[in-house]
């Protein structure tokens, strides 16, 4: 199959190109397109065969549940059973935005788009374009458009590198806002839980019902959101994390393993004297971070090098997200 890219405006996406889109995912084909946080690879959430075609393009798992994306509160009372009052107040406060809610679904989704959970994730994306092509399809079951086990995807090359030849388009709006994934929480609970840090924190969702963290799962539990079993984000090169770095202590690290006569990779936040043969500098901020995370991994993961030395960053506010991709793609932590 070939895979064509067509680029679109972010802000004003041209009416014809979400139409072809549009019409493409109504016939049950498979379609990448961005969203505020990541690429999805979007199908009709009601249409079992379309679904199926996710989970063989980016050979994901299929007891690895998705995302369903919708335009409007009534296309998510179509996939939930009942709306609860608490995820109505978090709807207002942060719909259409990165908060995705796990909650009991209805009959009409089908078990393949929620791995056979009772529960499903829903979500109202804030990019025009997503937002766009649920208007016109209806709810959009979508993960992110990348291969298993790969960085999700924040450009369209991206999603070309991994997809190319097993999907029939990608939508091009150029890099995501965000840079990784929504907060998941799920309210089919109680109290409810974070499933998945994102750009919405625990601190501000505190404010508005109690949360328990469950981010991290051993390995003999059943994971409340599937996908947190699997290690994810992670390059083919090994990833060393540096929890609580110093300019010193990172040139140390760098030099040390130089003379072991391997290639080091530097991922820091800011600009550091090391001597490391592939630097990249993705900003001090969690905001900035995290948009140049995946790109950063990426990247360096072609730069044929033995080891990537990446620079932590306080775990509060939305740098526990940044972190939390960071300590999946992570082999060490030091
Ligand atoms: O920002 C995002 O959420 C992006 C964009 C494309 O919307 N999507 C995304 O989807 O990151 P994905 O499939 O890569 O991650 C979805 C996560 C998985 O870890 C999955 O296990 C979990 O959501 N999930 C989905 N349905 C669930 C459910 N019913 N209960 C618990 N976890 C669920
Ligand atoms: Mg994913």
């Amino acid at each position: 199959m070939k895979t064509k890219i067509l680029k679109l405006s972010q802000n004003k996406p041209q009416a014809d190109t979400i139409r072809k889109a549009a019409e493409l995912l109504k016939k049950g084909q498979i379609v990448a397109f961005p969203t505020e946080t990541v690429y999805g690879l979007g199908a009709d959430a009601f249409n079992p065969s379309a679904v199926r075609k996710i989970f063989a393009a980016k050979g994901r798992p299929a007891d690895d549940p998705l995302i369903v994306h919708v335009a409007s509160i009534a296309d998510a009372e179509k996939a939930v059973k009942e709306i609860p009052a608490v995820a109505r107040r978090l709807m207002k406060k942060y719909w259409p935005g990165p908060l995705t809610l796990v909650m009991p679904k209805s009959k009409k989704v089908p078990g393949v788009v929620t791995a056979g959970l009772k529960t499903v994730a829903v979500r109202m994306p804030s990019h025009p374009v997503a937002l766009a092509l649920c208007k016109r399809v209806g709810p959009i079951a979508a993960p992110s458009a990348n291969s298993f086990g790969k960085p999700s995807p924040t450009k369209a090359a991206h999603v070309f590198a991994d997809l190319k030849g097993k999907i029939p388009l990608i939508l091009d709006a150029g890099s995501t806002d965000i840079g990784v994934e929504s907060t998941i929480v799920s309210l089919a609970t109680k109290p409810a839980k974070l499933l998945r840090p994102g750009k919405i924190t625990v601190e501000e969702l505190r404010r508005i019902l109690p949360l328990e963290i469950v981010t991290s799962v051993k390995k003999s539990e059943r994971p409340l959101a599937p996908g947190m079993k699997y290690r994810h984000y992670s390059p083919k090169t090994p990833v060393l994390l540096v929890l609580k770095p110093s300019a010193g202590k990172i040139e140390k690290l760098v030099q040390s393993e130089q003379k072991k006569g391997k290639k080091v990779g530097l991922l820091c936040l800011g600009r550091y004297r090391t001597g490391a043969e592939r630097v990249i500098i993705i900003g001090k901020t969690p905001e900035a971070a995290a948009k140049r995370l995946f790109d950063a991994l990426r990247w360096l993961d072609l730069q044929k090098l033995d080891l990537i030395i990446a620079e932590g960053l306080p775990e509060k506010g939305f740098g526990m997200a940044v972190m939390n991709r960071l300590r999946r793609a992570a082999s060490r932590i030091l």
